[in-house]
């Protein structure tokens, strides 16, 4: 690998919680991040993926471990580092006084580049995030897409090489998400280091060269989202339901259907190869599913495999 922009050993914050023990929220994670590469952090609420964005952002100091970014110790250099990453927080926090071309002025200004050159780069980003008829519109009288492109085009505003997206999507409907993925994937083509939580499984499938799972601050595992789920999961997934009452006695019977048989509270998934074959299999043994559905692999079956959990619950 190429000298990695981002290098964590054994990274770790915890919180003093009082008349308790301290809470971990990021527990000895070790992982690199190469320039150029999308690096997913997947992980669902509380796993301590904002906490792990806010110490490589520089704007939270680790409890122990090591974090290098761009060479740099965020704890001698954070001004430094802070001037160079772009940052898109989970929350927006545009300012709503100003109009949606001086969000981007000011927020230029404050990097110290010159009138002049923040009016410029306020044009070139109006454009990228396709936000050019609504310049003077207030921040309020945005749409959440429309403001979470904002917040997006104003983290380049420093031309970073790294960008740092914490659920740059979460509550955006599906077309809005997707404007989303195609800025982002043009800023991947120009060579910027992206470093991305979601808790959308697709998202990490299409946006991520690799990634962790991440679970109650621990990587679960590493590695690229085909790479996952060929590790753990099977090609298929059958999805069949009885009815929440009757699924989990119907599962018992069901085991060696396929490689591997889990029930959730509203359906039984089972893991093969082949899962028309599995179907036909579960009839011949006299049950018959109020529905049934035949998908390839995620994500998704992949966390469930690692934690007994679904992502999203
Ligand atoms: N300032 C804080 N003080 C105490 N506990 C905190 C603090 N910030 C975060 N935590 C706790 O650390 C854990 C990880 O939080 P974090 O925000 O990193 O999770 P997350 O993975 O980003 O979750 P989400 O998907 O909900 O955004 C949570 O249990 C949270 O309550
Ligand atoms: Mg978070």
């Amino acid at each position: 690998m190429p000298e990695a922009v981002i290098s964590a050993r054994n990274l770790r914050k915890t919180y003093a919680v009082k008349g308790k023990p301290e809470f971990v929220a990021v527990d000895d994670l070790t992982f690199d991040v190469a320039p150029g590469e999308s690096f997913g952090l997947l992980g669902p609420n509380g796993a301590g993926k904002s906490t792990t964005m806010k110490m490589i952002g520089a704007v939270s100091t680790r409890t122990d471990g090591d974090l290098s970014i761009l060479g740099l110790d965020p704890n001698q250099y954070g001004p430094e580092i802070r001037s160079r990453l772009g940052v898109v927080p989970q929350a927006d926090n545009l300012d709503a006084e100003l109009n949606v071309r001086e969000n981007l002025y000011m927020y230029g200004r404050y990097f110290g580049f010159s009138g002049a050159d923040c009016r410029r780069k306020a044009e070139e980003l109006l454009a990228f995030a396709q936000l050019e008829d609504k310049a003077k519109a207030k921040v309020d009288h945005l749409s959440g897409g429309m403001k979470r492109r904002l917040t997006i085009a104003r983290g380049l505003i420093n031309d970073p090489r790294i960008l740092l997206l914490d659920e740059p999507t979460t509550g955006l409907d599906p077309q809005a998400r997707h404007v989303l993925w195609d800025r982002l994937f043009r800023l991947k083509e120009r060579g910027t280091t992206l470093v991305l939580t979601t808790h959308y499984m697709d998202e990490a499938e299409q946006l991520c060269d690799r990634l962790i799972v991440v679970d109650k601050g621990k990587i679960m595992a590493e590695g690229s989202p085909a790479s996952l789920i060929r590790e753990y999961s099977s090609r298929e997934v059958l999805e069949v339901r009885f009815g929440s009452d009757k699924n989990s006695e119907i599962a018992e019977h069901l085991q060696g259907v396929g490689d591997r048989v889990d029930v959730l509270p509203d359906r039984i998934l089972i893991y093969t190869n082949d899962g028309d074959a599995a179907l036909n299999r579960i009839v011949e043994l006299g049950h018959h599913p109020l529905t049934s559905l035949v998908r390839r692999s995620s994500l998704e079956d992949v966390f469930l495999r690692l934690t007994g959990r679904s992502l999203i619950e």
